[in-house]
């Protein structure tokens, strides 16, 4: 596991790399006349430029803007740099600004691998990176815990149905909650029965596998906020779409990642708890897996949820918003100042907008609007505001219950968020991250597979909470 460190390595370091403000502060490093000249003439900002030396010495000059667009284009250019430097540990040296910050974040967060399943592993990711300069043990703290907490985020969704059971979610975040130091309970099937948790269940009748729901809680010393903040996930941790199957291969291919929501509230509450924010949080994940078993659920069938309304099923591959609304029901235990639910919820959003940025709407406040986009720019998880308007609410009229699971192909991201939030009655953010979740292939820093998305989204914005 990599790890930041402010102490040189016993095995040395194989790579220093220094990062300037501009190519002409090369003047202060130790090098010959000819190196001099070469980087003045060859160092551009946003690049960088390799000298050949033992051990190796690069210079990187930092991306001019000193705004959240300068800093996604440092953790571009330490995507970079890190693509040269397999298997090797590395010094970065550099005054700690955000940009320095983000440069070491992007080189992180681009080492990461799955190499779990290969029985024969290839070690060739990064070791360690030793921060010199004027970082400190708060930089190296934070830094180290979001990291950790998105490559835990990243395992989660990589992991297949095979080991990621809706059971194996639960034992993954109290192993979560042991390590990074906060509380979880995990309901059975029977309490989750005796609770009549009628959404969850109704999607885990197809199954064998019993669901779990897991809460999580982190209450940091001194919690500025007197009511909780609570975060939904999505544990969806196989869709097969149910007896509305998905068409197989293409759309079931990636449908390990259906836990995304929930592996960003497992990976946010972690950093948040590892970097002992001052803020109290409750997570909750509804998880099961959605598979066509003899006694699944059926279009047409009406099912009672948690809060008592009735649900039509008229498509069991519309079976997130199903979980999510008995969470949604039952965060209102909590009196909560705000909730906000993750989820990869529909294929909508994806074709929406992207890989490039996550789907949000709801009714909290415009304020906690603002917070969460610029927490999403900070991170580079931007937020795509959708509308909420009432009308959206005729498109989810049924003829026989309360509401039906499904509003058709017109603004099918904005019906799934609508149908939900007839399940809450505090104010709520709904953030639909099918686009970025997962990705096919590699883009940059963020590899091919899970990329933790909404982990660091959500704890920049926890912090901007407290
Ligand atoms: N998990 C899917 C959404 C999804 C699709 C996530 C692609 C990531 C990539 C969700 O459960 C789903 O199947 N949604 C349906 C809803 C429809 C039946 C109303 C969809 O988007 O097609
Ligand atoms: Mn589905
Ligand atoms: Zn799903």
């Amino acid at each position: 596991m990599l790890n930041f460190s402010l102490t040189r390595p016993e095995r040395g370091i194989d790579h220093q790399i220094y990062l300037l403000n501009q190519a002409e502060d090369a003047q202060n490093l130790d090098l010959s006349d000819q190196e001099l000249e070469y980087i003045k003439s060859e160092l551009k900002p946003g690049s960088f430029v390799s000298l050949s030396r033992k051990p190796a010495l690069s210079v990187a000059s930092m991306p001019e803007a000193n705004d959240y667009k300068g800093w996604e284009k440092a953790r571009l250019l330490a995507t970079k740099v890190a693509g040269i430097n397999k298997g090797i540990s590395l010094e970065i040296i550099a005054d700690a600004s955000e940009k320095a910050m983000a440069f070491a974040e992007g080189l992180a967060l681009a080492s990461y691998k799955f190499n779990k399943y290969f029985t024969k592993k290839e070690d060739d990711s990064l070791q360690s990176i030793l921060l010199s300069g004027s970082f400190g043990e708060a930089h190296l703290q934070e830094l180290n815990a979001v990291v950790q907490a998105t490559f835990l985020a990243r395992n989660l969704v990589n992991e297949p149905l095979s080991y990621l059971t809706a059971k194996r979610l639960g034992k993954e975040a109290t192993k979560a909650g042991e390590k990074f130091g906060f509380k979880v309970e995990v309901l059975n099937k029977k309490k989750i029965e005796s609770l009549k948790m009628g959404g969850l269940l109704a999607v885990n009748r197809g199954s064998i596998d019993p669901p779990s729901f897991s809460i999580l809680e982190y209450k940091g010393e001194g919690a500025t906020n007197e009511k909780p903040i609570v975060l939904v996930g999505k544990g969806v941790v196989y869709d097969t779409g149910g007896l509305s199957l998905k068409p197989t291969p293409n759309s079931m291919d990636s449908m390990k990642s259906d836990m995304g929501g929930a592996a960003a509230v497992i990976g946010a509450i972690s950093a948040a708890a590892a970097n002992k924010l001052p803020i109290h949080v409750i997570g909750l994940v509804p998880a099961t897996d959605n598979r066509p078993g003899l006694n699944a659920y059926v279009p047409g069938d009406v099912v009672k949820m948690f809060d008592g309304s009735t649900v039509e099923v008229l498509n069991t591959d519309a079976e997130g918003r199903m979980l999510l609304a008995d969470a949604l029901a039952y965060a209102k235990n909590y009196k909560p100042d705000l909730v906000v639910d993750l989820a990869t919820l529909t294929g909508a959003a994806a074709i929406a907008i992207g890989k490039y940025g996550v789907v949000a709407m709801g009714t909290a406040e415009e304020e906690d609007f603002h917070k969460l986009q610029v927490s999403g720019n900070t991170a580079y998880e931007r937020i795509a505001r959708f509308p909420f308007w009432e009308e959206y609410d005729d498109l989810l009229k049924s003829t026989i219950a309360d509401q039906k699971n499904i509003g058709g192909r017109e603004a099918g991201a904005i019906t799934a968020g609508k149908f939900l939030e007839k399940f809450t009655d505090y104010p709520w953010i709904h953030i639909d991250i099918a686009g970025p979740a997962f990705l096919n292939a590699a883009d940059h820093y963020r590899s091919q597979g899970g990329t933790g998305v909404g982990v660091r989204l959500m704890y920049n914005f926890l912090k901007s909470k407290v």
